[in-house]
Parts: C-alpha cells; sequence; structure tokens
C-alpha cells in the first residue's frame, strides 16, 4: 500500500483543501483579541461565521473586515449574560445557514481584586459572564447541534483556572468552572458525536493583558518557559484543530497554550 509519504504530491493538495469549508461557526467576544484570531483563522478556512460581541459596532466592522477575506461573515449584538440575546444569535445562525457546527465560548472579562475587598458585584459579573455566557449557547445550540448528530464546542478557559492566581478568586473560579463544565458535556454529549473541549492559554498579548501594570507583566514574564506572551492567533490555531476533523478523537480535554506557564 502506498502511503502519503511516498505521494507528496497528494500531500500537498490535502495540505492546500479548506478544514472547515462551509462549516458554520459561532464564536462570542469576536470583536477583538482571541476571539477574533479565532474568526480570522476560521474564515480562512472556509467556516460560515456568526461573529457576536456586546460592542455591535466593533464586531459589525469585525464582520465587514473579515468577510473580504472569504464567506460573508454576520454579526449580531450580544451580551452573553443574556438568556435571550444568545438564543437570537443561534436562531440567526440557523435561519441564515440551516445548522451550526461549532460553537467558541470566547467571551470573557476580569474584574481582579484581593478577597478582602472583592465586591460581590465584581464576582457575579465575572461568573455571568465567563460561565454562564457559556451555559446559555450551550444550551441553545445543543438541540441542532443533536439533530445533526454532530458539533464542537469549544470553551476558552485560561491557565488561570488551573493554577489559580492571587487578586483573581472570581476569574480564576469561572474558568475553573468552566473546565468542569466542558467535561460534563463532553460525557452528556459524547453519544451524539458532539464533542466538547476546552483551551486554557497562558498569557496573551491583547486588550485585556495590555491593561497589566509594568511590574506584574515583567512577573509573569519571568515565569513564562518561552519568555513572552503568546500572540492570540497561537490560540486560534489550536481552535482551528478542535473544530476541524483532526481532532476527531478529542474530547473532554484542556489544551493548555501556555508556553510552559504551567506545566
Ligand atoms: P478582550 O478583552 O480583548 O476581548 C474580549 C471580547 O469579549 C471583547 O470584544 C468584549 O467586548 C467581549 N465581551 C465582554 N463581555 C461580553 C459580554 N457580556 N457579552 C458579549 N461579549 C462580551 O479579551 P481576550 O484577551 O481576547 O480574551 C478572550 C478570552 O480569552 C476571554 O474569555 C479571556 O478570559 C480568555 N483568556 C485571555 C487571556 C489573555 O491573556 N488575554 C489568557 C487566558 C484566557
Amino acid at each position: 500500500m502506498q502511503t502519503d509519504l511516498e505521494r507528496p504530491g497528494q500531500m500537498y493538495s490535502n495540505a492546500q483543501t479548506m478544514r472547515l469549508k462551509d462549516k458554520v461557526a459561532i464564536i462570542t467576544g469576536s470583536a477583538q483579541g482571541i476571539g477574533r484570531a479565532i474568526a480570522e483563522r476560521y474564515q480562512k478556512e472556509g467556516a460560515k461565521l456568526i461573529l457576536c460581541d456586546m460592542r455591535e459596532e466593533s464586531v459589525a466592522q469585525t464582520a465587514k473586515e473579515l468577510s473580504s477575506l472569504g464567506n460573508p461573515v454576520t454579526s449580531v449584538a450580544c451580551n452573553v449574560t443574556k438568556k435571550e440575546d444568545c438564543e437570537k444569535v443561534v436562531n440567526v445562525a440557523i435561519e441564515k445557514h440551516g445548522q451550526i457546527d461549532v460553537l467558541v465560548n470566547n467571551a470573557g472579562i476580569t474584574k481582579d481584586g484581593l478577597i478582602m475587598r472583592m465586591k460581590e458585584e465584581d464576582w457575579d459579573i465575572v461568573m455571568d459572564v465567563n460561565l454562564k455566557g457559556a451555559f446559555h449557547f450551550v444550551k441553545a445550540c445543543v438541540s441542532p447541534m443533536m439533530k445533526k448528530r454532530s458539533g464542537r464546542i469549544i470553551n476558552i478557559s485560561s491557565v488561570v483556572g488551573l493554577m489559580g492566581n492571587p487578586g483573581q478568586a472570581n476569574y480564576a473560579a469561572s474558568k475553573g468552572g468552566l473546565i468542569a463544565f466542558s467535561k460534563a458535556m463532553a460525557k452528556e454529549l459524547a453519544t451524539r458525536n458532539i464533542l466538547v473541549n476546552a483551551i486554557a492559554p497562558g498569557f496573551v498579548a491583547t486588550q485585556m493583558t495590555d491593561a497589566l501594570p509594568e511590574e506584574v507583566r515583567k512577573l509573569y514574564l519571568s515565569a513564562i518557559s518561552l519568555g513572552r506572551f503568546a500572540q492570540p492567533d497561537e490560540i486560534a490555531k489550536v481552535a482551528l484543530f478542535l473544530a476541524s476533523d483532526d481532532s476527531s478523537y478529542v474530547t473532554g480535554q484542556v489544551i493548555s497554550v501556555n508556553g510552559g506557564l504551567y506545566m
């Protein structure tokens, strides 16, 4: 039998195939940062995108810019803490494309503070956006995915959800919760061929980390084996793997993309 290695021409043509051709993907919090980078990767691989973000104009602008790279991109204003908003996004995807293949729960915020000073509302809002937002979207997407007997759910967690971090009790709890949620969903939905995984990025160069004070940034950098923050596209490449056929036997996993910050 001839292997792929003996047929370099075939390998080349396989490498050219778009890995998400005509897959319908919803990406939350995709106006900027990691969500936008994932959208860009997916778009170049032939996906049909539904971008959503609470910042309506920004996400519309992102959708416009990405449309030039491939299929037309749809944007929807959505606050993930509101169940009706999440259902609206899913309905738009179904009305436009008749199916949902990939859901990326990416929208997330921080409201840092030491526990002694952390306000209850800072705990609640971080939980509502980072964890309950994913719950709303999974609930809304599961029925169309079940009907199709296939689907991919990718939850963007954080290294902080694995290792904890002082001053981020709310964020760590939400991201750790997202990992447990992913595993429970992976077990519950496996028989319907819906694969659920989490990505746990380390520090990524986005507006979220731009806000870090210089001395904190230096401290984090000294703990990262690769000695630098990730670029958003380095997270997007893993999100592409989890959305594509390449990960057909991967479910219930947490993929760390942290430059060796936590092993
Ligand atoms: P970012 O702040 O650059 O982008 C987050 C996006 O989510 C923004 O466009 C924002 O408008 C949107 N958003 C916030 N609240 C929302 C809500 N209630 N409803 C809808 N959209 C909302 O953040 P970044 O860095 O791109 O982070 C993306 C995800 O990756 C987050 O879940 C974050 O926790 C996670 N992450 C980020 C890391 C980093 O170092 N930047 C490290 C580990 C995880």
